[in-house]
């Protein structure tokens, strides 16, 4: 896959980017990330790629001269990446949009600034527009980040055997079971007995009913979405019925 992301701070990008796991899928030539410094394609004096709004009110709005020609740059005219512009005003980003997005082939982000980019970017470039969660960033660039790291893991080949993306929490619109490892007794707290055991069906059991506790506790809205088994749903019930019986 390729990555391009157009930002008014390419910086910020170096750390994230070229560490842990997006860091070894980029040296395993799994992914292309190039980053554009949006100044780059300004013409004026002063590097500038905002200006007031038409119309007054508060703040700047990017110029749409300085995008428009970075994406003529960066789109090759037989392939028409995805371009997603990163905004609160987008649609709210989850799991199901980042297995989307790993699933294309190449994606251009842009990072958005000040009081947003001019309205033509949005009615001629923009192809999706996404946000992290209804909060304000000081700009895109963390936004993207963040959605970059979370499709990245999943294009095949990123993640390793045991680092195996069906068991995140999401996947199956459930949250994941907790995790223990060595030692089996820490100052009086044991791991449960079934992972000791051996046992892969039994473990595999507990695992699914511990992923449905915990959703239940935490995320109870999940549950409406979640696709559960006959026998997980009475194990919910189950479950529902404890709590009710602690109040
Ligand atoms: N830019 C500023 N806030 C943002 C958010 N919540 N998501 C995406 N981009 C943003």
């Amino acid at each position: 896959m390729r990555i391009d992301i157009l930002t008014l701070f390419p910086k910020m990008f170096q750390g994230p980017l070229n560490e842990s796991m997006l860091g070894r899928a980029k040296k395993a030539g799994l992914v292309e990330i190039n980053i554009h410094d949006l100044r780059h394609f300004t013409h004026n004096e002063h590097r500038k790629a905002d200006d007031r709004p038409y119309g007054g009110g508060p703040g700047m709005v990017m110029k749409p001269e300085p995008i428009f020609e970075a994406v003529e740059f960066i789109c090759s005219p037989s392939g028409q990446p995805k371009i997603i512009l990163m905004s609160p005003q987008g649609k709210t980003f989850s799991q199901e949009k980042a297995k989307q997005l790993a699933e294309e082939s190449h994606l251009l982000f842009i990072c958005g600034h000040y009081e947003g980019v001019d309205e033509r970017v949005r009615q001629k470039l923009i192809t999706n527009e996404l946000s992290i969660g209804d909060y304000v960033l000081t700009g895109g660039e963390l936004a993207a980040m963040v959605v970059i790291d979370a499709l990245v893991r999943l294009i095949p080949g990123v993640l390793g055997k045991r680092e195996s993306a069906t068991k995140d929490s999401f996947y199956r619109e459930l949250l994941d079971c907790p995790h223990y490892t060595r030692p089996p007794t820490y100052r009086g707290m044991e791991v449960p007995q079934v992972l000791l055991s051996g046992d892969h069906q039994e473990i595999q059991k507990w695992c699914k009913h511990e992923a449905i506790r915990q959703t239940f506790l935490k995320r109870p809205d999940l549950l409406k979405r979640a696709n559960l088994t006959e026998k997980e749903k009475s194990f919910l019930k189950e479950v529902k019925g404890k709590r009710d019986g602690c109040h």
